[in-house]
């Protein structure tokens, strides 16, 4: 199994790239949907309506399948030989961004449900706010995956 893991490398690679790319879009796009959302819609109204359509079609068909790839093409290059030596630091804050991230997906799902029942009590500004968070997990991501400390 290793061995395969090790033949099919730059693969699982591309594919984990790719993956994440996608899941990336969706995690910057909905936040920013919630803070229109919030401040232009009324409940029940039409506006709400396409909101509601926008932000549930993101989450399952793009959200969703995209953080289960990039978890599984990212776990087949955890256990790839010779990728992650756990005696350095950025496997550990790799691992912590990521499930920060990961956090944040569900996160953002619990607040479409809120939406969808009218009870929405965020505002638009504490939407922005949660808007950084992805960014700033991003940053620690890409330098524990690219610096390697
Ligand atoms: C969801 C769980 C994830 C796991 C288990 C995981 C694991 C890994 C592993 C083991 C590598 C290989 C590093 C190497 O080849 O040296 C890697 C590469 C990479 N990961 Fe992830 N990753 C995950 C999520 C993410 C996320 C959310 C992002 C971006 C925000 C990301 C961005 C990258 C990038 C850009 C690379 C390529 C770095 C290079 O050029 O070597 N990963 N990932």
């Amino acid at each position: 199994m290793t061995d395969f893991l090790a033949s099919v490398y730059p693969w699982t690679k591309s594919l984990h790239v790719m993956s994440v790319l996608a899941w990336m879009a969706g995690l910057f796009y909905l936040p920013r949907l919630y803070v229109y959302h919030a401040e232009r819609a009324t409940t029940g109204g039409e506006l709400d309506q396409v909101f509601q359509v926008m932000e549930h079609k993101l989450l399952r068909l793009i959200m969703n399948p995209s953080m289960i790839a990039t978890w599984v093409f990212g776990l087949a290059l955890v256990f790839t030989p010779g990728i992650v030596n756990w005696g350095s630091v950025w496997p550990w804050t790799k691992a912590a961004a990521v499930l920060g991230m990961t956090w944040f997906h569900h996160w953002l799902g619990y607040r479409r449900k809120e939406f969808m029942r009218g009870e929405n009590t965020r505002t638009g500004r504490s939407y922005r706010i949660m808007n950084e968070v992805p960014t700033l997990l991003m940053v620690v991501i890409v330098l524990s995956v690219i610096v390697k400390f």
